[in-house]
């Protein structure tokens, strides 16, 4: 083993290429600086009258600015005017929740701001919220701000980071991975103030994309589906390598690409996510038009083989992944899902929901196999290199031009399978601590989909759970980058949060790792409209819903401050809605939202 030095200057990280973006043209200025100006606030003479109470919010009309909107809220005591539109995909934070201390919380996928600063505290969003300058004068209330400002409703992190060429004995965070987690990471240090090196070195040949948009949509661009571009790595001075990584050297300190690379790190952050599963029967291995969905290239794949569409496709696994995809093309072809399951979903959400769910995709024309097994697929006639039908183990056979497994993934860990240093747990995951820190290993932080870590959200109790969401591995990643700049900080307890697209979309907090054995339902899953609250004893451990926003991120907040409902009083709130007929669905939304401000 060469010294560290030796292995910085031979293998030193490809750097990106690409020169910093110029900024674009600003309204008032020809100046590199854009200058701000006044607008006026529609139809508001003073503050006073703004109604905006401690822990209120208001969204407003800007006068002079096309569709500008402001969302004005009063933290701690200040009324200041703050971008409108999430970052993450738009939704009107008006309709979000605003807690005590500060934190807005989108309606749709939970993204937290700081209220005060327009920060981001909690994934997906990646973008901070502007902030504007609120002043009073002539019976009119204006905001101070750059037009393009309010219209984007974002403002780019504090990211920028000019780093020295590395020296050996430089400070250098490595990312094994580029994907949910790894932005949380780096984009983390950054905001924090980190200036040391960063790597990322990831074998999915682009930058880190929308995966969760993969199953909802099969996009097929990753330049449309990419968060960040290549500018925005190299002004945060983030070296980009296009490598696999084949090994870990724990005591010296560094990892091996395919290449044959060697990069030095002073602190380790593995984020390699997921492989998806194939079955081990007949067929399956060796026939093609078979897909699984994990990257950009499996949708491509998927999409050349529907073709010109009107095909028959057969979604093996009716969990989240096959269902968006079930969803996602039946417009235009036959779909049949096919699981051993009771009803689609059964194993989060339980029976009731997930018959509900089942009932309203049926009307899109899918059908469904439940409780079946399988035997094996087929080659087709026409083709006996490509799969023609897949058969059950009843006997029945079902006709595909294609089939596409949504049947789980594994941890992709396999480069650390016979590691001298670092055991793997029996499925192939790394256990952590609440940062994130490699159970007995310096230095050494695993994140999101590959990551065991203890979890003290409600009926955790701190046992360990593995958890792939998009904003677990990024809040997870923003978790470890905390944790490398202060690592005497206290550590930041985030609950998880996901969504699927079903027909309608679905949102859900907490975990059920740990068991549940009942669900409080209020509305009705084949309408597309509840809140089930699934429990373990008196406590909620997860909650979904659909058409019933803001419910899932109240309850959210409520878990993470541990002032959740319990069961008893979730079912007589659910009974009195029921009495009070539909028009009070939202009654427990009320609730909720006098719980989080008391
Ligand atoms: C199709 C699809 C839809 C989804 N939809 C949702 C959703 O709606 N909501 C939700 O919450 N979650 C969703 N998820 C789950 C979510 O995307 C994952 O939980 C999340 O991306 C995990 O982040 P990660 O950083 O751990 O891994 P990933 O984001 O998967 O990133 C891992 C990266 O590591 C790279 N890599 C792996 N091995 C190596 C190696 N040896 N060397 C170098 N690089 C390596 C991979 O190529 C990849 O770039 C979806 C997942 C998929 C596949
Ligand atoms: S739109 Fe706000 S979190 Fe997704």
């Amino acid at each position: 083993m060469p010294p560290r030095s030796t292995v910085l200057r031979i293998l030193a990280p490809i750097r990106l290429t690409q020169p910093v973006q110029s900024p674009p043209a600003r309204r008032f200025s020809q100046s590199i600086r854009a200058m701000a100006s006044e607008y006026k606030l529609k139809d508001i003479k003073d503050i006073s009258s703004l109604s905006v109470a401690p822990g209120a919010k208001r969204e407003v009309e800007v006068e002079g600015i096309a569709d500008g909107k402001v969302l004005l809220v009063n933290a701690a005591g200040k009324v200041q005017a703050l971008g409108a539109k999430c970052t993450h995909y738009g939704a009107p934070l008006a309709k979000g929740i605003l807690t005590p201390s500060g934190r807005l919380i989108c309606p749709w996928h939970g993204a937290c701001f700081n209220a005060k600063t327009g920060d981001v505290e909690d994934a997906p969003a990646l973008d901070a919220l502007p902030v504007f300058q609120v002043a009073e004068r002539d019976g009119a209330v204006y905001i101070t701000c750059e037009e393009s400002a309010v219209k984007s409703s974002r403002r780019k992190p504090n990211f920028q980071c000019s780093v020295a060429a590395a020296g050996a004995d430089q400070d250098r965070v490595v990312v094994v991975g580029g994907g949910s987690g790894a932005l949380g990471v780096v984009e983390g240090l950054r905001e924090k103030g980190y200036t040391g090196a960063v790597t990322i070195i990831s074998n999915e040949g682009y930058l880190p994309i929308d995966q969760p948009k993969l199953s909802k949509a099969l996009l097929t661009d990753p330049a449309k589906l990419a968060w960040r571009d290549k500018s925005w790595f190299e002004s945060g001075s983030v070296d980009w390598v296009d490598g696999e990584v084949t090994a870990v050297d724990f005591s010296e300190q560094f990892v091996s690409t395919k290449a044959g690379g060697k990069v030095a790190y002073t602190k380790l952050v593995l984020a390699t996510g997921g492989t998806a599963r194939t079955l081990p029967l007949q067929g399956f291995k060796v026939l093609s038009n078979i897909f699984t969905l994990r990257s950009v290239h499996d949708a491509k794949a998927i999409v050349e083989a529907i073709g010109d569409k009107g095909k028959k496709i057969v979604v093996i696994g009716s969990s989240f992944i096959g269902m968006e995809v079930a969803n996602a093309t039946c417009k235009d072809n036959s779909v049949t899902v096919v699981d051993m399951s009771k009803t689609p979903l059964e194993r989060v959400l339980g029976e009731r929901v997930g018959a509900g769910i089942q009932k309203s995709v049926e009307a899109k024309g899918i059908k469904f196999y439940n409780g079946a097994g399988i035997d094996k697929a087929e080659p087709s006639a026409a083709d006996p290199s490509k799969v023609g039908a897949v058969c059950l183990k009843d006997g029945t056979r079902l006709e595909a031009d294609l089939v596409i497994l949504g049947v789980g993934v594994t941890p992709a860990t396999e480069f650390l399978r016979d590691n001298k240093i670092l055991r793997l747990e029996q499925d192939g995951s790394i256990a952590t601590d609440e940062n994130f820190q490699v159970a007995g290993l310096k230095d050494v932080y695993a994140i999101g989909d590959i990551a065991t870590y203890p979890y003290h959200g409600p009926g955790g109790d701190g046992k360990p759970a593995r958890i792939e969401h998009w904003n677990v591995a990024q809040n997870s990643g923003r978790a470890a980058a905390a944790h490398i700049v202060n690592p005497s900080a206290a550590d930041p307890h985030f609950i998880p949060i996901f969504w699927s697209a079903l027909g309608a979309q679905m949102r859900y907090c907490g975990n059920t790792a740990n068991g549940w054995d009942d669900v409080v339902l209020h509305g009705d899953p084949a309408e597309a409209k509840f809140m089930a609250y699934y429990t373990k004893g008196e406590t909620v451990v997860a909650m979904a819903s659909m058409g019933s926003d803001p419910a899932m991120v109240q309850s959210a907040e409520l878990m993470r401050l541990g002032k959740m409902f319990n069961k008893s009083k979730l079912q007589e709130l659910v009974s009195q809605a029921k009495m009070c007929g539909e028009s009070q669905l939202r009654q427990g939304v009320d609730v909720m939202d006098a719980g989080l401000l008391s």
